[in-house]
């Protein structure tokens, strides 16, 4: 199947605007979930061996999640979950809904592997994507919601505008992502900072012990931070109990061509793959076992997934490999993960 992606299908789709085909793909999905005909075959033809993995109190069927940003509107969770999917990152989400930037901002680095895009949070709100996501409950597994901030909405106002947000979302998530890291939001990564990010993160915490069932956050890292700024958003995830994902998009080019130096946003794809796998092995070093730790970056195939399970990422997830390499991408990590006799820690006693 994957082959017949890889040898027709991308070539037919790569004849298009990426957001274009992003949004028929979404709109398609949603449409064909509908049919239980539809649900019963993507599951059975991206079918795999279970590898659970028990972690931030989660259990999960497999460590392989879909990264926020591809269902940002949590529209087609339950044909995306039939993928193979050990767990799915929705959004990213903010309070009210927004356009995001001006198109184009989405492009693709074919030659690279990659793609660039400077979308900015474009959502029909934390209400409307809640309302889609309560109708396609329950789900055969765990959901993370990515949460952001709305672009209008000062620094000094982020806190509360992130906490309105989870309380809407907050009966449907399974764990809670917290976007720090988007390039495409001004402003956005000074929350790395240790206070700017106390301040964000303790809210949130404090509402969800509050509730009934107390859910896990993650802090989404960016990947352009130097050793010193890691650290820092690691001693307080260690200190008040959050996980982290290594990492979101970057902002540096000198892994791609100097073209595509003048081109604003974030890049992701095979390019980031390094300098986040960088991120991953500090953190883990710092903090392996001690809090939950997601790999996301570069991901294309079974080893690029082993490479970060091996780091001592407790999960991962992708978003570039599945354009690149097709919808049944998982299933071929899977499979890898299989011939390499690969198991969790977490599954062995
Ligand atoms: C078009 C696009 C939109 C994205 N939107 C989001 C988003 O809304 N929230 C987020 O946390 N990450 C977003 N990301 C980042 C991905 O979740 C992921 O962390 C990153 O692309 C690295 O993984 P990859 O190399 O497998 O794509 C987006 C990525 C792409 C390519």
């Amino acid at each position: 199947m994957g082959f017949l992606y890889r040898k027709l299908i991308r070539r037919i789709l790569f004849n298009f605007n990426p957001e274009l085909v992003h949004d028929a793909v979404i709109k398609g999905a949603r449409a064909a979930q509908g049919l239980e005909v539809v649900n019963s075959l993507v599951a059975l033809l991206a079918r795999a061996r279970n590898f659970p993995v028990t972690t931030a109190g989660l259990k999960f069927r497999n460590p392989v999640g879909l990264a926020a940003g591809f269902d940002k509107n949590c529209e087609a969770a339950r044909i995306l979950a039939g993928l193979g999917f050990g767990y799915l990152e929705l959004g990213t989400v903010t309070l009210r809904p927004q356009p995001g930037n001006p198109k184009p901002r989405v492009f693709r680095l074919r030659e690279n592997k990659a793609i660039i895009n400077r979308m900015g949070f474009n959502n029909v709100g934390a209400w409307d994507a809640a309302r889609s996501l309560e109708k396609m409950l329950p789900l055969s597994i765990p959901i993370g919601i990515s949460i952001g901030k709305n672009a209008d909405c000062s620094m000094e106002q982020a806190p509360q505008n992130y906490l309105d947000a989870l309380k809407i979302m907050y009966p449907f998530g399974d764990y809670f992502a917290i976007n720090i890291s988007s390039p495409n939001t001004l402003q956005l990564r000074t929350l790395h900072g240790e206070e700017k990010l106390r301040r964000l993160v303790e809210p949130m915490l404090s509402f969800a012990a509050g509730q009934k069932q107390v859910k896990p956050f993650f802090v989404k890292m960016a990947p352009d931070l130097d050793e010193a700024a890691i650290d820092t958003v690691v001693e307080l995830a260690v200190a008040m109990g959050f996980g982290l994902i290594t990492t979101n998009t970057t902002i540096k080019r000198d892994a791609v061509p100097e073209y595509w130096r003048s081109y604003e946003g974030g890049l992701s794809g095979l390019p980031l793959k390094a300098p986040s796998n960088a991120v991953l092995a500090r953190v883990v070093s710092l903090a392996k076992g001690r809090v939950p730790i997601i790999g996301s970056g570069g991901i294309f195939d079974g080893a690029g997934a082993l490479e970060k399970l091996e780091l001592g990422a407790d999960l991962v997830q992708l978003y570039s490999g599945l354009i690149y390499e097709g919808p049944f991408l998982v299933k071929e990590i899977l499979k890898y993960l299989e011939r390499s006799n690969w198991r969790s820690p977490s599954s062995v006693k």
